[in-house]
């Protein structure tokens, strides 16, 4: 077993991601009003040398991959746009 960090994307499914990672979860604060007051992290879940993210959105055990992905259309090569630099309208790494 390694412990190096790593993630990769399988095709069509989820991203795969190696090396003990603590997989961490926000929520949201909310005041009585319902108006957004910022940011709670929870606790990490138990680390795993593997685990699987979901991509698709389409699992019921988010952020975890629960296979959802094989029954549900969605398109797996999509990509992020790209962001520009403020001010410079220069993408980052590029
Ligand atoms: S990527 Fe597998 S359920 Fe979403």
């Amino acid at each position: 077993m390694t412990d190096e960090k790593n993630i990769t994307i399988a095709a069509g499914g989820p991203y795969i991601v190696t090396g003990n990672v603590a997989i961490r979860s926000k929520s949201a604060i909310m005041s009585e009003l319902g108006e957004p007051l910022g940011w709670k992290t929870e606790p990490a879940a138990e680390t795993k040398a593997r685990v699987a993210l979901c991509r698709c959105g389409a699992s019921a055990k988010k952020p975890y991959c629960d296979g959802a992905h094989a029954r549900t259309e969605w398109d797996g090569t999509e990509n992020a746009p790209p962001r520009q630099l403020p001010g410079t309208g220069q993408e980052p790494g590029r």
